[in-house]
């Protein structure tokens, strides 16, 4: 069969992977199957110009293999452009696991995972995302080196959750004293989507701070702890999109702002955890810049989680994690002040910085 034989509809199918709206010039995606353990993952390395491709892993019962495909292209390149404006020497990967994290995973699965990434020689190197654990990726340290993200006990910076939620409190600080002149959020109307491992750190600290803080998730437990551990209001309106408040913390997952959501938000400044906040980058990037909604790009602000494991390859301690992690209220502020004077969405600002990096490695490399 031939492309010009199938329906348009239909065409999407004929370039399953180089054909994709999300392919972005990736070098490399993998897809892994293990018959006896159940194991469906595919892995994506997007660049590694600057480095091996570090990112997390993923494991999600997605609706379709297109939905996962489509998760990991997304991923991937966003972790290269993410270690790209960090400063770090890390290319940009993901994998995905196609699957029930609670009912699917066995360590002989997640064991056959860890084979599938030695088989990469170190041109990818996994860590935890949603769905996967420092546990899962202690088991994969025994296949394999390349791994970050592991307990303490083994060496490892243990879990990066903690330090992408302090990022992330960093870049809505400098966001803050962006839009509002200071970057005090005493008194802060703030809603936090997701109060998993990021969004409940992240509301503690809005809670040193001294925020109204607003909280919502699909887990009612979870909802009900954190709103009585930090004096934290359950979000009961029937939209969250159209809620009045000053800052909207998309902690859950991608794509919330989108065709749906644009037009209702109201909101002034918009800083997550989130990957992939913006369903059509350029499209919604401008929109919100042109609704006058300051948005502090998803990659630059939830880099802490990276540092984190960065320290692992490279051995930094602590302290250096930290004043790393501190730095993203700088680099926030730089690029906010620079999509202002180059009338760019904040969005294309932060990847005109990284993908400039990027190009200058390269030239470097080819001498
Ligand atoms: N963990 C990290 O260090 C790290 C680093 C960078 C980026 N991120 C990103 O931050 C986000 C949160 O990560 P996490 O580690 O806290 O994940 P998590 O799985 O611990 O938490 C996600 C939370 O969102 C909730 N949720 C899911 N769908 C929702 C919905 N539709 N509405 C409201 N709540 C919903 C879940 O119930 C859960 O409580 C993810 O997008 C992740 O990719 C995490």
């Amino acid at each position: 069969m031939t492309v010009d034989v199938l329906k348009a509809n239909e065409l999407k199918k004929a370039a399953p992977v180089f054909g994709q709206l999300s392919f972005d010039n990736h070098e490399q995606v993998v897809f892994c199957n293990d018959k006896d353990t159940g194991l469906k993952a595919i892995i994506g390395i997007h660049n590694t110009v600057l480095g091996p491709a570090l990112g997390g892993t993923r494991m999600w019962n997605y609706s379709s293999e297109w939905d996962a495909l489509n998760d990991v292209l997304r991923l991937s390149r966003g972790m290269t452009f993410k270690s790209a404006i960090t400063g770090l020497n890390l290319g940009g990967g993901k994998a995905v696991i196609i699957g029930d994290s609670k009912n699917d995973k066995t360590p002989e699965f997640i064991r056959k995972f860890g084979e599938f990434v030695h088989s990469l020689s170190g041109r990818y190197i996994t860590a935890e995302d949603v769905g996967t654990t420092t546990a899962d990726m202690d088991l994969i340290r025994k296949v394999t080196p390349f791994v970050t993200g592991i307990s303490e006990e083994i060496g490892g910076a243990g879990n990066p959750s903690p330090i992408t939620a302090y990022g992330v409190f960093m870049g809505m600080k400098a966001a803050a004293k962006y839009k509002f002149g200071t970057d005090d959020l005493e008194g802060k109307k703030i809603l936090v989507q997701g109060i998993g491992h990021v969004g409940e750190v992240l509301v503690e600290h809005l809670y040193g701070e001294g925020a109204e803080i607003y909280i919502t998730d699909i887990n009612q437990e979870r909802l009900e702890q954190v709103s009585r551990k930090y004096e934290a209001t359950i979000f009961s309106g029937s939209d969250i999109y159209s809620a009045n408040m000053d800052i909207y913390a998309p902690c859950a997952l991608g794509a919330t702002i989108n065709d749906e959501t644009i037009n209702k938000l109201n909101v002034k400044v918009i800083a997550g955890a989130a990957n992939n906040q913006l369903a059509d980058e350029q499209k919604h990037g401008k929109q919100l810049s042109e609704k006058g909604i300051v948005y502090a790009p998803d990659f630059l602000i939830n880099a802490g989680g990276i540092i984190n494991v960065y320290a692992e390859l490279e051995g930094y301690d602590r302290k250096e994690i930290m004043r790393k992690t501190e730095n993203i209220y700088n680099t926030t502020l730089e690029i906010l002040n620079s999509a202002e004077a180059n009338k760019l969405s904040t969005h294309e600002a932060a990847l005109m910085i990284a993908q400039n990096r990027i190009d200058e490695r390269k030239k470097q490399k080819l001498g």
